[in-house]
């Protein structure tokens, strides 16, 4: 029986971070464990020029503790006015590591994405040519359209149809949540990837709406039927390169989760890994475990993999606050409602 596993220091490839006493907050959850991880931009104002960019990162590692290493790999969030001269010396100067699609109104601070994809045909082109990473919300947001089924109508409807119109364009599909965005990334050729997160190898919609309305298992996109949540752990255990983690963790406060209309978002920093680490042992992938946290991401986007390691060890249930504290109000961490057997040592 495998009591530790040492594993190359993890990177998460979908992370949000905030701004302020959050930031301050949850910065350390992530860098504690992670190497390096793709910042989303939604910020209010959203981070749209380099200038924003570089004004974040530098927020960021203000807020990280003297001890810790870690690397924020910056994204500018795609608006209908971007600029590809703005948007290709980012790259160029190494500050941006992708670029992110939110379709208007999709998800959390998403009011400045893209409602109509010909206004970004220029800059999606000039990303191609300089093999500059799209990461993809990929949910419609047609009223008529139900929750449940927007990630499989995004893909027909939107992400088909731009990927052959940019065909050297390489996208990330983000946190995928069926069998359908599973189905397609193994379809493709080339230069398509996705991430999964955390909570989405462990909880389905039952989760959220079976015995009264969890508001911390829901996020977007929703977790959907149990048949899509075994696909995903399909992808994630299976070893291939194609997917890797993206937590998504994304932190909201109580006030904001537990009301009446509640935010989006689970916070998953803390307890990823163990999480991660009981699912891959329960399907008996153990030592895929590196290629999903490790290996496969900094594959996809061209980046050595970490020399640093980290170690997993096996013992009595390990456990995590059920909240941290904020400068503006709790935080409750994602409950995967099972026990955690492996601490990072
Ligand atoms: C994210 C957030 O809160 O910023 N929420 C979520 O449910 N995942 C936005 C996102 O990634 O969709
Ligand atoms: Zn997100």
């Amino acid at each position: 029986m495998t009591l530790t596993l040492t594993l190359p220091r993890p990177d998460d490839w979908h992370l949000h971070l905030r701004d302020g006493a959050v930031l301050k907050a949850v910065l350390p959850e992530t860098a504690r464990h992670f190497a390096r991880a793709i910042i989303m931009p939604n910020l209010v104002p959203p981070v749209v020029s380099a200038a924003d960019a570089a004004a974040y990162r530098d927020r960021i590692l203000d807020a990280l503790p003297e001890k810790m290493a870690f690397t924020p790999l910056m994204t500018l969030y795609l608006t209908e006015d971007s600029d590809p001269e703005d948007v290709t010396s980012a790259h160029a100067s190494g500050l941006v590591t992708a670029v992110k699609l939110y379709p208007a109104g999709a998800t959390t601070n998403s009011a400045s994405g893209v409602r109509d994809f010909t206004r970004v045909r220029g800059v999606l082109e000039k990303m191609a040519e300089i093999g500059l990473p799209l990461c993809v919300h990929g949910e419609v947001t047609d009223a008529e359209i139900d929750i449940f089924d927007r990630e499989a109508v995004f893909i027909d409807r939107v992400l088909d149809p731009l990927r052959r119109a940019t065909p050297g364009l390489r996208v990330v599909m983000e946190h995928i949540t069926t069998s359908d965005g599973v189905a397609y990334v193994k379809s493709a050729a080339e230069n398509l990837g996705a991430t999964i997160t955390t909570h989405h190898l462990v909880i389905n919609r039952n989760h959220i709406l079976v015995g009264g309305i969890r508001p911390h298992y829901y996020c977007l996109p929703v977790a959907k039927r149990e048949e899509h949540r075994l696909a995903l752990r399909e992808a994630a255990t299976s070893g291939d390169p194609r997917f890797f983690l993206g937590t998504d963790s994304a932190p909201h406060t109580d006030p904001n989760k537990e009301t009446a209309c509640g935010c989006a978002g689970c916070f998953t920093a803390t307890n990823t890994l163990s999480i991660l680490a009981e699912v891959f042992e329960q399907d008996g992938a153990l030592d895929r475990l590196a290629g999903f946290v490790s290996e496969h991401g900094p594959r996809f986007y061209g980046l050595p993999v970490n020399e640093d390691t980290i170690t997993l060890s096996k013992g009595d249930p390990v456990t995590y606050p059920e909240k941290i504290d904020t400068g503006n109000g709790p935080i409750t961490l994602f409950d995967p409602q099972m026990p955690l057997h492996w601490r990072v040592t």
